[in-house]
């Protein structure tokens, strides 16, 4: 059977109730990156090298902030009780088009959903690096030079449906198009959702 670096899981929708809080927080003045990238800058500005061109392309990246606790506890009755994190996430597109080919340092699986997916064009891809595991030990790796990397699948999300990723395996977004805005919740594992999956 060939690997999965994804599946698509058969949980509830989020109410629609939700969405205009999450959306307000999500570009809020205020707003404040949980994503821990500032500690980072070598990753919050690196160019992408040897990917459809020859060009040096902008990374750009994604930026999580907080949820409401009415939104949590809703996370925790109707999707799963033990998460890393749980928040609403902004891919800028004004940053660049590519989100770079990287590993997650803060989770193993993460379970988004798309609420813009970022383009009918926007894809999820896996890679996997020359001479390297398919599934990295090193958590918050990443890689410029895509010559260093081949591709092992991808996936175009849905909006509204829940998906499950393996952040393991080298990962980026490529074909983003406008602002991808989604909810993610970081896993250790995937047992709470096992019996959920759908593919
Ligand atoms: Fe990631």
């Amino acid at each position: 059977m060939e690997p999965l670096y994804y599946h698509l899981v058969d949980l509830p929708s989020i109410p629609d109730s939700f969405m205009q809080d999450l959306l307000s927080r999500a570009y809020h003045e205020q707003r404040q990156d949980t994503s821990q990238n500032h500690l980072r800058p070598e990753y919050r500005s690196r160019m992408i090298s040897n990917i459809d061109s020859d060009k040096l392309l902008p990374s750009t990246r994604s930026q999580r902030f907080k949820t409401s606790d009415d939104f949590a506890h809703w996370i925790r009755q109707n999707i799963v009780t033990d998460y890393t994190e749980c928040s609403i996430s902004v891919t800028e597109h004004a940053l660049g088009s590519i989100h770079g080919a990287h590993t997650d340092w803060t989770r193993h699986w993460l379970l988004i959903y798309p609420f813009v997916t970022g383009g009918a064009k926007c894809q999820t891809t896996w890679y996997q690096q020359h001479g390297q595991s398919v599934q990295r030990p090193d958590l918050g790796c990443y890689v410029t030079d895509y010559s260093e990397i081949q591709v092992l699948d991808h996936v175009i999300m849905q909006e509204r449906s829940w998906y499950a990723l393996d952040t393991r395996v080298l990962h980026g977004v490529e074909n983003i198009q406008h602002d991808r805005i989604t909810v993610q919740i970081g896993l250790w594992h995937l047992d709470d959702v096992m019996t959920k999956l759908i593919f």
